[in-house]
């Protein structure tokens, strides 16, 4: 295979300019080369929550960007992340997606190795070399060098040194805090399935329309207008308590309601957007039963001024770049995964809260079907877009892409965040502010 150009720092300064990217950064393999290397070789990427792995031997198979990885929890109860890929010729050692051993036995010649992934056997040590050394790292599996949980949610990153994880995670440390908090046990499971779907176009189409308020009344049109014609009476029983109608058409919205939402960008590409839902089943309105439930049992163990404070944080959408995607009040979350210059996976998951009313997780499990799954008719008109765009950027006749709404209307916070009114593209500039900080750093 021919070696793709290396774009140089100059090459990549000039595709990115402060209101607009050049169609390139979607489309040309060498750039997405880049990225593997600069943004998901070196930073902090999600790789699971510890209730996946909770047990002792517990192994869960997953991505850091293209490499292949298994996050292993020891018998102490340490947390590794070792490649999938023997030290002897290279054969993946496990291909389910959960599993559970005292230590990982290659199916190819049998090399074992422990849950960190140094090397305990080799069979028939006659047959090796003399100097074959089982102490050399190299016989070992290869591991990311940094591995942190963020209260259960665990980061790993291939760089030996740099930021630590709060430091990286910033302000979006509140959105994690804020998803545990509303356990009346202050605990969280990762529970209900997972979705995974695979779409044909770049990575970063994902994260662009995380915080994108606009889109929904143009792209997700179609269940508006059949949520809209369903004339629902809220009084009658239903099986979802509604949720599903009033989710559907909370995207009728128009400008001046997602205007009103809010945006904020904070340092290392995070952003999130503001709560959408005032009343209802899909807010911490008191009126609905099981909100009220919720809230009473936050507040019998933490009193009602915290559980105020808890319930009252009204954000949707939270973007911790470059790979997670987090919503605390429905217990939702995404990780991103690129698989190559045009193809994405995305899995999703929901959590339970522990103490919280049974109703409350199936909510969360509903919410999880209405907008990831393959059914959802809410990610499918997304990933329609993302494929037409990704369709799109393909044409060499236009270059640029426009990033210019809201530009000159942002107003720093005084903690060093952006603020916008929701219909602005204040998430996507702060993205590619830190993206050429690690495509153009040495
Ligand atoms: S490839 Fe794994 S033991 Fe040979
Ligand atoms: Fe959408």
């Amino acid at each position: 295979m021919t070696e793709l150009p290396r774009p140089t720092p100059d090459d990549i300064s000039a595709l990115v300019r402060a209101d607009r990217v050049h169609r390139r950064l979607y489309t040309d393999p060498a750039i997405f080369a880049l990225e593997m290397e600069r943004i998901f070789g070196r930073t902090w990427l999600f790789v699971a929550h510890e209730s996946q792995f909770a047990k002792p031997g517990d192994i869960l198979r997953t991505r850091m960007g293209l490499e292949d990885v298994l996050v292993t929890r020891d018998r102490d109860g340490a947390i590794h992340v070792v490649l999938n890929r023997c030290a002897h010729r290279g054969a993946a050692i496990c291909t389910q997606e959960r599993s559970h051993a005292p230590s990982l036995v290659c199916p190819y010649h049998g090399w074992a190795f422990a849950l960190d992934g140094a090397v305990t056997s080799v069979p028939h040590r006659p047959s090796m070399p003399a100097g074959f050394d089982m102490a050399d790292p190299a016989r070992s599996l290869a591991r990311a060098p940094r591995v942190e949980s963020y209260r259960g949610f665990v980061f790993a990153s291939f760089a030996e040194t740099g930021h630590s994880l709060t430091q990286h995670l910033g302000v979006m440390t509140e959105i994690f805090d804020n998803l545990i908090d509303r356990s009346p046990d202050g605990e969280i499971e990762q529970a209900g399935g997972m979705f995974r779907q695979v779409y044909r176009g770049n990575w970063k189409l994902h994260h662009e329309n995380a915080n994108d308020t606009l889109h929904a009344g143009y792209t997700h049109e179609s269940s508006v207008a059949a949520a809209r014609d369903d004339k629902r009476d809220y009084a009658t029983p239903a099986f979802d308590d509604h949720l599903t109608h009033v989710q559907m058409l909370s995207n009728q919205f128009g400008v001046r309601e997602w205007e009103k939402t809010g945006i904020w960008g904070a340092p290392g590409g995070h952003s999130y957007m503001g709560g959408i839902h005032e009343k209802g089943v899909m807010s911490t309105d008191d009126l609905d039963p099981v909100a009220a439930e919720l809230r009473a049992r936050i507040a019998a163990k933490q009193g009602e001024d915290r559980a105020d404070e808890i319930l009252g944080m009204n954000r949707y959408n939270n973007l911790v770049w470059p790979n997670v995607s987090v919503n605390a009040q429905h217990q939702q979350l995404r990780v991103v995964t690129p698989l190559a210059v045009d193809k994405t996976m995305v899995t999703a998951m929901c959590f339970r809260l522990k103490g919280a009313p049974e109703r409350q997780f199936q909510r969360a499990v509903r919410i999880l079907n209405n907008i990831s799954s393959p059914a959802s008719t809410i990610l499918v008109d997304d990933i329609e877009i993302f494929e037409r765009t990704q369709h799109g950027l393909t044409n060499d006749a236009a270059d640029w892409i426009d990033l210019s709404r809201g530009i000159d209307i942002e107003t720093p916070t005084n903690d060093g965040r952006l603020a916008a009114g929701g219909i602005s593209d204040l998430p996507i500039r702060g993205q590619y502010n830190e993206w050429l900080q690690y495509m153009t750093a040495a």
